[in-house]
């Protein structure tokens, strides 16, 4: 035991020296090496690591001005070939045949659920760890939410669970691409095909990742993007599908276009929800930045990474084997205070702020939000199942996501992803606020709890 702690502290202080953080006022043996910081935790009262910005987000420049005020002038704003073009370029991106642009990536995904004609009676598979919209959709549908849980070391929906909550009434798998970390589709989809079931990437995260070098999103049957205003590719609102199946992208127009008939598809009930001329001119522009910053965000997550593996009680994300990119929309890790003294995640996360290292601890369990109860009360719930089904406790019970609840409750920390569009000693620097409030830890939970 004595011999492991002996060798975390060099592998510690080794990967502190070479990161060049020692001499940032950091050292396992806590000597204060630097004049420059003090090594008092910044939450009590002590000099932050960092008080240098991140990168601001989200970015623009004059050419993107250009490309709205161009739309601005034309007088044409309503959809046009401002967005055929971004529809155009997009599905280029992800290299399925079609991508249809929509308001936000929420619509995209009622879109694609009905229009794959998911409805009242039947169940979609979606995991607990995931952001509030993906519910959102399934709920749009009328159709029954079940919840898989999440593999604890990706963050990812684990097929393991998504075998055991499948039932005959499963119609289609929602695999989430959760922090633009690919998901484990190759599992996902030979369940899927071995159920004959329906896959829809929620890919609203994972812009241009990808598994074995094909682009997320272009696995199922579709795939949806969002590009709201914190997103890789921020346009303020807007959304995508993408396919590869003409008949499914038409019955999606149609949809997104009040329900009119579209080439293969008839008249179908539908809404409105158009994407803007503008909006896709700031999609376009933004797309040029795209791949590069993609790259960067991968150079900087995987030296991270090696860094915070290094911190006792810090585990950051896995990827898959076969993942050859990923988005990083968030850079998630594992807090587990044990190696803190017991210093609650809340408390982590405020002295790390303070230090000038923004994070969070992300989502709240999607599994217990009260809405679903409220809509189990609904007029067309009422009417699509049986009291049996709208049992709340029976429905909780077999939708109980341990390791996401642990996640969401206990483990979880976030970094946006504007923190790896920098470099290197920025990367250092996380790792030494880490580090400091390891060493402060017993001073932060007798002085901040
Ligand atoms: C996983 C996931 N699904 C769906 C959405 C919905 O996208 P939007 O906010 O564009 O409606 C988001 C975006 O916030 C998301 O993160």
């Amino acid at each position: 035991m004595k011999k492991k702690t002996s060798r975390r502290k060099f592998l510690q202080q080794s990967t502190l020296v070479s990161a060049g953080l020692v001499g940032y006022g950091m050292s396992t043996a806590g000597q204060t090496g630097s004049r420059r910081f003090s090594t008092k935790p910044a939450l009590l009262g002590g000099q932050p690591i960092r008080s240098k910005a991140w990168p601001q987000w989200p970015m623009w420049t004059p050419d993107d001005e250009a490309l709205v005020v161009k739309v601005l002038r034309s007088g044409k704003w309503s959809r046009g070939e401002v967005v055929k073009e971004f529809e155009f370029q997009w599905a280029k991106q992800i290299g399925t045949k079609r991508a249809l642009a929509t308001v936000n990536g929420t619509s995209a995904l009622i879109t694609a659920l009905t229009q794959m004609d998911v409805g009242g009676g039947d169940e979609v598979i979606l995991p607990a760890y995931t952001f509030i919209a993906t519910l959102t959709a399934v709920l749009a549908t009328g159709a029954m939410p079940v919840f898989a849980d999440v593999d604890p070391d990706t963050f990812q929906i684990d097929p393991r669970s998504i075998k055991e909550k499948i039932t005959d009434r499963t119609r289609v798998i929602v695999p989430v691409h959760i922090a633009g970390l690919p998901a484990d589709m190759k599992n996902i989809l030979s369940l899927a095909s071995d159920r004959k079931l329906l896959v829809l990437e929620d890919a609203c995260q994972a812009w241009l990742a990808e598994i074995d070098n094909q682009k997320v999103g272009s696995f199922g049957q579709a795939g949806c993007f969002s590009f709201q205003n914190s997103k890789n590719i921020p346009i303020g609102e807007g959304g995508a599908v993408v396919s590869n199946d003409d008949q499914l992208m038409d019955r999606c127009f149609s949809y997104h276009n009040f329900g009119l008939p579209y080439q293969t598809a008839g008249g179908r009930p539908g809404a409105k929800l158009r994407l803007t001329e503008y909006q896709a001119a700031i999609g376009l522009a933004q797309l040029q930045r795209l791949d590069e910053q993609t790259t960067l965000r991968n150079k900087n997550a995987a030296y991270l990474q090696k860094l915070l593996l290094d911190i006792k009680g810090i585990k950051p994300y896995r990827l898959y084997d076969n993942v050859t990119r990923a988005a990083f929309h968030l850079f998630p890790f594992r807090y587990d205070k044990n190696a803190f003294a017991g210093l609650p995640r809340a408390t982590f996360i405020k002295a790390l702020s303070a230090e000038g290292i923004p994070c969070s601890s992300g989502y709240a369990p999607l599994n217990k939000v009260n809405m679903l109860g409220n809509t189990f009360q609904t007029k067309n719930y009422r009417k699509m199942y049986s009291a049996a089904e709208l049992n709340e406790q029976q429905w909780e019970e077999r939708n109980q996501c341990a390791v996401s609840e642990r996640l969401c409750l206990e483990e979880a920390v976030w970094f946006q992803q504007n923190l790896l569009l920098t470099g290197k000693e920025d990367m250092q620097e996380i790792a030494a606020a880490i580090l400091k409030i390891q060493q402060h830890a017993g001073d932060l939970k007798r002085q901040v709890d």
